[in-house]
């Protein structure tokens, strides 16, 4: 605001804040080309916050009277009740977020509204904003993927015990259980979860104070400002501080692997609901049909969130070319960065919603599963294994086995039926058909990450405690 400019009649600011320098209105085309202030609504609670902080600031250097900052704090504070009761208007002539708080504020409380923006650019201003709507954003997204975690944790324990062929290739591989399956998507999304704590924690510093480019000759507590924002530090250097955009491209990083994730979830579901596969029903709620064939029941949900995962992936890679060619420090290219973010991330939240629901719904086909894990040929590998344990070399070992396989084939046989009548030639000491049960072999497998009963326990209880972990993390920064 220049230092002349007085609210007009009805505590109007002038509508442009360089209108010292430019004369007369802007073209109309420009305004419209250039106004961010529809997409930045997301950032106006957060603008405010970071006003309160500044205004506090401005008030302890003694740089605006303790009259004033009573006002700003209060007119800030009306500003925020009408963001929230949905009240809050931008005109068409506001340029940002910023400028539309800004305006609203002076028609609000008048002249104290033009001593806000002291010491402080819309360049640190909205940096400041993007990093804290990051963190919220982190927080939120930790919380769909809790959400989503505790459902498979919740049908995993349940499926300690089912069989299922585990797959390389999508070709049947070996046994495996449900719940070890559904436990490794909740590897991945324990990781994802990580990255956003990490992401979380390294988005909190404050930009503020960093001003326009170059920080301010104004003595403004940067640190003071920072912890009463939450964050832990001001940032290092008022360059980099304007035109550092990392927190969110790791955020449209994160969004982008965990709806990597979701989708291959969602791809593995979409299979298993196949009358090929036949391991899951879909609950006729959570399907939809054709509007010709009056058979169809038709997995749409998953296949959307499969499909909707190229959204922060397509916003990851345009931010990075936002920035890419982008010489120090604020430019105004920065301003793409909430297209790319915002919808991105609200795309994941809504998919993590969506695949929780559905799959604590479906209904797994345990019998056809476990039928898909009886052909002993799945067991070859533990034959093999048998016959290291004889001193059996493994790739000799591997061909014996890999030619009983293809003998039975050409037979057209079992493989157990075949073994029983070659064992003594392969060079086993007894008869080991009874290798060939998928429930044997299972029982075997207990080294820590393998699906065994016993490993599979102590991978139930590690997720429970990691989610019980995570909820009271959740808890700590939303409270
Ligand atoms: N709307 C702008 C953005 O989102 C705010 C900063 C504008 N700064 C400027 N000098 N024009 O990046």
């Amino acid at each position: 605001m220049p230092p002349g400019a007085e609210p007009r009649a009805g505590g109007r600011v002038h509508p442009k804040a360089w209108s010292g320098r430019l004369q007369g209105p802007t073209d109309p085309v420009l305004e419209r080309y250039s106004t961010s202030v529809q997409e930045d609504l997301g950032l106006a609670e957060f603008d405010i916050r970071g006003s309160v902080a500044h205004a506090g600031r401005l008030a302890r250097a003694g740089l605006i009277r303790p009259r004033d900052h009573q006002q700003l704090l209060s007119g800030l504070e009306q500003v925020a009740r009408e963001v929230r009761s949905g009240a809050f208007r931008p005109q068409p002539e506001d340029e940002d977020i910023h400028m539309a708080v800004e305006r609203r504020l002076a028609e609000l409380i008048g002249e104290p509204a033009l001593r806000l923006h002291t010491g402080r650019s819309r360049n640190d201003q909205v940096a400041l904003d993007l990093r804290l709507w990051t963190r919220a954003a982190a927080v939120r997204l930790a919380e769909g993927v809790l959400g989503l975690e505790e459902v498979l944790l919740r049908r995993a324990r349940r499926e300690r015990a089912t069989l299922m062929p585990g797959y390389t290739h999508l070709q049947r591989a070996q046994p495996v259980t449900l719940a070890h399956h559904l436990l490794a998507y909740f590897e991945m999304l324990e990781r994802d979860r990580e990255r956003l704590r990490e992401l979380h924690r390294r988005a909190g510093l404050s930009p503020l104070g960093a001003g326009a480019l170059a920080g301010s000759t104004l003595p403004l507590g940067r640190l003071e400002a920072a912890l009463e924002l939450g964050l832990r530090a001001p940032t290092a250097n008022s360059l980099d501080s304007v035109s550092d955009r990392d927190f969110a491209l790791e955020l449209l990083f994160a969004c982008a692997l965990t709806a990597v994730h979701l989708s291959r979830l969602a791809e593995d579901l979409i299979l298993w609901s196949t009358a090929e596969f036949d391991f899951l029903e879909l609950p006729d709620r959570w399907a939809t049909g054709s509007s010709l064939m009056p058979q169809k029941k038709n997995p749409d949900l998953l296949e959307l969130v499969r499909g909707r995962a190229g959204r922060p992936v397509a916003a990851l890679v345009g931010l990075l070319l936002v920035l890419k060619g982008l010489p120090l420090s604020y430019n105004r290219d920065l301003q793409e960065d909430k297209a790319h973010l915002f919808p991105a991330v609200a795309s994941v939240e809504a998919s993590l919603e969506a695949l929780a629901g559905l799959l604590a719904e479906v209904s797994f086909n345990r019998e056809s599963m476990a039928q898909a894990a009886t052909d002993p040929r799945l067991l070859a590998t533990d034959l093999a294994e048998r016959l290291v344990q004889e001193g059996v070399p493994f790739r000799g070992a591997h061909e014996l086995v890999g030619r009983l396989v293809s003998r039975a084939e050409g037979e057209g046989r079992r493989l157990d039926l075949v073994l029983r009548e070659s064992w003594q030639e392969m060079g086993f000491a007894a008869d080991p058909s009874g290798l060939l049960d998928p429930r044997r072999s299972l029982a075997a497998r207990e080294q820590a990450g393998a699906p065994g009963p016993g490993a599979t326990d102590a991978a139930l209880r590690r997720a429970a405690a990691q989610v019980r972990r995570g909820r009271a993390w959740v808890l700590r920064e939303t409270g």
